[in-house]
């Protein structure tokens, strides 16, 4: 593959502007495969195999956070077939990439309604979450039968529960500590979204998080991203001005 000769951070990529925290919509494996005469798991298969150069490519560039929509939980609504192919490609990828992942410094943590999960995927989670606690080369956030709505409304159920106890006075809730209760409390906000295969769309994803989150969608299917449409994202980032909300900044 051409772009895994990309292995340093392009030199028309600014180092001290690089986004922190990169979110990605992983999207276009089924139409990749279906482009290929083959059944929708083939590109599942394949996506993966992008994923983990990508989470390799943000630590060889410098980005500190890469998370990635794994599952929704909307995505329960497919075929079974797929579903179940999916649970059983998470089981066996976390399995498989466990050891590469200490080797090369990798914390990897689970956003989402984990429960809801098959027992032997839970259990997997659990160990790699554990095993990975103290690496600090680069984070890996899984967002696994996740949903920006879901995630919410369990927050201010906490929040409510508190208050009814009579621990929490509701004037209390700021953004600060409603962030606590997410599923992201300790991880800042994604500075950039990437979403591929052309659909202008959030699908219910860190609906909270994004509130200021610089959004680049590519016609690129999710098997075709690689480090050069990567790169070509980034360069988009460096090209904008953040102002949450204030005047244009004076160069
Ligand atoms: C994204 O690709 C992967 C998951 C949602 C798990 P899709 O499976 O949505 O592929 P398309 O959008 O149908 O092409
Ligand atoms: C979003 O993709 C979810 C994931 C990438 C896991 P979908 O393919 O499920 O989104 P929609 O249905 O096009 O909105
Ligand atoms: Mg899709």
């Amino acid at each position: 593959m051409e772009s895994t000769r990309l292995r340093d951070r392009p030199t028309d990529l600014d180092p001290l502007r690089l986004p922190a925290h990169v979110a990605v919509i992983m999207d276009g494996n089924g139409r990749w495969a279906k482009g290929r005469g083959q059944p929708r798991i083939f590109g599942h298969r394949r996506g993966v195999d992008i994923l983990k150069d990508l989470l390799r490519c943000c630590k060889d560039w410098g980005i500190g956070t890469l998370t990635a929509y794994a599952f929704s939980t909307e995505n329960w609504g497919r075929p079974i077939e797929e579903v179940d192919f999916l649970m059983l490609l998470f089981e066996r990828v976390l399995r498989r990439e466990l050891r590469e992942m200490m080797l090369e410094g990798v914390k990897i943590s689970f956003v989402g309604d984990l429960q809801a999960l098959p027992r032997s995927l839970q259990s997997e989670i659990e160990q790699a979450m554990t095993q990975t606690k103290d690496n600090t080369a680069v984070e890996f956030v899984v967002a696994t039968n996740y949903g920006g709505r879901q995630e919410i409304l369990q927050a201010c159920r906490q929040l409510a529960a508190q208050a009814q106890r009579g621990e929490l006075d509701p004037a209390q809730i700021n953004d600060a500590l409603f962030e606590k209760h997410l599923y992201t409390a300790g991880t800042q906000d994604p500075d950039l979204l990437i979403r591929t295969s052309g659909e202008m769309r959030l699908s219910n994803f860190l609906l909270w998080q994004m509130a200021y989150t610089e959004l680049y969608v590519t016609d690129t299917l999710w098997p075709d991203f690689d480090r050069a449409e990567f790169h070509q994202a980034l360069l988009a980032y460096q090209a904008r001005e953040r102002r949450f909300g204030r005047v244009e900044t004076k160069k």
